[in-house]
């Protein structure tokens, strides 16, 4: 399928690793052209080196950008940057850390405080930068799309997840309501819901399971493959290449919608 994708303008956020690299790669790898950041200068900079070179692409094709979204002006001057270089903005994933591990009881007002920007107020900031330049993007060339990465979590809460259970939640609130905001315009947004993928970010709650079960790492992992449909944890690729089929023309009619990739572990119906 061809995903019309090529020349298309996309800014990832936190893609230095992980599932936001996967993401960048894959819309490289369909031709767009992509700006990439994350909070570390080295970081972003070796990945964006690292998705034009694995896919092939001339090195500017790949704009990496130094931004931490949890600072609203730092988001703004990314989102402008990216617009004024590539000259549009056309797809906008949104995506940063995930908060740590603990239950509901466990935290204090900061904790709950730096969750709700990493992970809610980080992605509200993000699309209100990037909506002037979506509309435009969608009313001269007809493609306008949003993907935020949220987590299984936003459908059915993890245990000892609870700051992450809950921001995440909050995301899905805000999708919705942005989809109807935007649909008129032509844009859609959707949110896509990873479960277990190996990332960074995997290895970390795995080891602070480990501190609490005395597992072994790869015990952990069975543990949460276990729990899933397909019996395995999932790839940054084949999540990725979700995201790239939401970013296209042919999912153009897909909207509202918080679409797990978690192998088949969510088990509820609607
Ligand atoms: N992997 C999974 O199994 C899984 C499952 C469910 C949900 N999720 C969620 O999906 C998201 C991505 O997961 P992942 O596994 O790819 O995480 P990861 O391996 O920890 O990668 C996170 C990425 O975000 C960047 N980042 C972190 N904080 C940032 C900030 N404030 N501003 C800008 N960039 C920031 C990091 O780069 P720098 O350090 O260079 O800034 C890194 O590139 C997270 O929210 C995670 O909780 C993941």
């Amino acid at each position: 399928m061809d995903l019309h994708l090529t020349d298309k303008i996309a800014f990832v956020a936190g893609a230095s690793t992980g599932l936001g690299y996967a993401t960048a790669r894959a819309l490289a790898a369909e031709g767009c052209r992509v700006a990439v950041c994350s909070r570390d200068e080295a970081r972003i900079t070796d990945a964006a080196a690292s998705i034009a070179e694995e896919t092939r692409q001339p090195a500017e094709m790949v704009l990496p950008l130094v931004c931490d979204v949890t600072d609203e002006a730092a988001v703004a001057r990314a989102i402008e940057t990216t617009a004024e270089q590539f000259g549009a903005l056309h797809i906008l994933v949104t995506n940063a850390g995930g908060p740590p591990a603990g239950t509901a009881t466990s935290f204090g007002p900061d904790d709950w405080q730096a969750a709700l920007e990493l992970n809610l107020l980080s992605t509200i900031a993000l699309c209100r930068h990037a909506t002037p330049h979506l509309k435009a993007a969608a009313a001269d060339e007809g493609l306008g799309r949003i993907i935020m990465i949220a987590s299984a979590a936003a459908k059915e809460p993890i245990p000892r997840l609870a700051l992450s259970n809950t921001a995440r939640a909050g995301v899905l609130g805000y999708m919705k309501s942005l989809a109807d905001d935007l649909g008129p315009e032509g844009i859609t947004v959707n949110a896509v819901l990873p479960g277990y993928t190996r990332t960074e970010r995997l290895n970390d709650l795995a080891d602070s399971t480990r501190a609490d079960t005395g597992q072994t790492r790869e015990e952990v992992f069975a543990a949460w493959a276990e729990n899933n449909a397909l019996k395995r944890i999932g790839t940054p690729t084949e999540f990725a290449a979700t995201v790239a089929f939401l970013a296209s023309n042919p999912a153009g009619y897909i909207t509202g919608t918080a679409l797990p990739i978690d192998g088949g572990r969510s088990k509820h119906l609607l």
